[in-house]
């Protein structure tokens, strides 16, 4: 009995030593250490010994075990060591490989000039407002003055979705929703940044889908030359402070009188060269008083109320300020255009 007990824990001790994971480690423990491992099966023989015999047997077979569990502790041990230091050089960086450069985004140009007109209105007490671009015949035409079968309809090609509803052509109807909330009291003084869509054919200086910035004031007592005054300190902010502006006289349905607005050229001051095509002044936008028709359709009083109204093209705006020469840069996403306008 002495020697098989002698003889197993060799074995054991030799099996310990090989095992080359936990895995394996493991097996030799339950082969050796368990129930109905090689050990218990020899205790189990005691009854055959003699009184004296038994007790000493007793504490071999305790040794035994106890010397191939501290070498399962020992080798798991060991083991368990090596593991980390494996998952470690695995996962291990090198700290000292060069980094991959971060791409920093930044504002689109249009984006960067929408955002200075907003500003420029929200430092003068304009708040902005929005509106939808999939709109009303009614807001798009009707409550601008442009009734069914108005010939100025013609004037903006539109996408129709049904016979009542139409993306916007322009971001006036957004004049027409701010009074009709404003439930004919003053004062109104917003603008409106967004999307509009007309059925053009894209090329250098058109696009099926471009960006309008739309502004409304409508209070008591205002005047053409609010009007004028506004748009002045808007071109100096905007194209420089020597710049001067001036109005022509036009047509839109919904204001009356309707004027174009030139800046005067801030690439020549005025002298005419090829930006302004010779004469000194560069048309940026359309503006005029507010209808009667308009204020009255949206709720207005307009025997106490008088409104300026005005509209501009953030692009052309952009093309000017920036010399770009195609619309369409604004709308491909090509990143050697958009990088020109990266600030640190
Ligand atoms: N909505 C007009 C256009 O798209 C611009 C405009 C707005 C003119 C407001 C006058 C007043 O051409």
């Amino acid at each position: 009995m002495k020697e098989r007990l002698q003889q197993l824990q060799q074995e054991a001790l030799e099996k310990i030593a090989q095992a080359s994971d936990l895995k394996a480690l493991n097996d030799v423990r339950v082969a050796y250490l368990g129930k109905k491992g090689p050990i218990t099966e020899v205790l189990r023989g005691m009854g055959a010994l003699s009184p004296e015999e038994r007790p000493i047997m007793g504490a071999l077979a305790n040794e035994v075990r106890a010397a191939i569990q501290s070498a399962l502790e020992e080798k798991q041990a060991k083991l368990e060591q090596e593991e980390i230091e494996k998952k470690l050089a695995s996962e291990a960086i090198d700290v000292t490989l060069p980094g991959r450069p971060v791409r920093l985004g930044n504002h689109h140009p249009l984006t960067r000039v929408i955002e200075e007109i907003e500003d420029l209105f929200i430092g003068m007490g304009y708040t902005i407002a929005e509106g939808p671009e999939v709109e009303k015949d009614y807001y798009n035409f009707e409550a601008l003055n442009l009734p069914k079968g108005h010939p100025a309809r013609d004037m903006q090609d539109s996408f129709y979705i049904t016979e009542e509803i139409l993306l916007r052509t322009h971001t006036s109807p957004v004049q027409a929703r701010t009074m009709e909330k404003h439930q004919g009291r003053g004062p109104v003084k917003i603008i409106c940044p967004g999307k509009v869509y007309r059925r053009d054919n894209d090329d250098a200086t058109h696009s099926h889908q471009f960006t309008q910035i739309e502004g409304l004031v409508v209070d008591e007592n205002i005047r053409m030359s609010d009007l004028k005054g506004t748009l002045q300190a808007f071109a100096k902010k905007m194209f420089g402070e020597d710049r001067e502006i001036r109005f022509r006289p036009s047509f839109f349905p919904f204001t009356e009188p309707s004027v174009e607005v030139d800046v005067s050229c801030f690439n020549c001051g005025g002298h005419g060269c090829n930006v302004c095509k010779g004469t000194g002044w560069i048309e940026i936008l359309g503006a005029g008083m507010v209808h009667p028709n308009v204020l009255e359709m949206a709720g207005f009083d307009s025997k106490k109320y008088t409104g300026f109204a005005f509209g501009m093209g953030p692009e052309r705006i952009a093309m000017l300020k920036y010399g770009i020469d195609d619309i369409r840069h604004f709308y491909q996403n090509d990143l050697r255009f958009l990088q020109q306008f990266n600030r640190a």
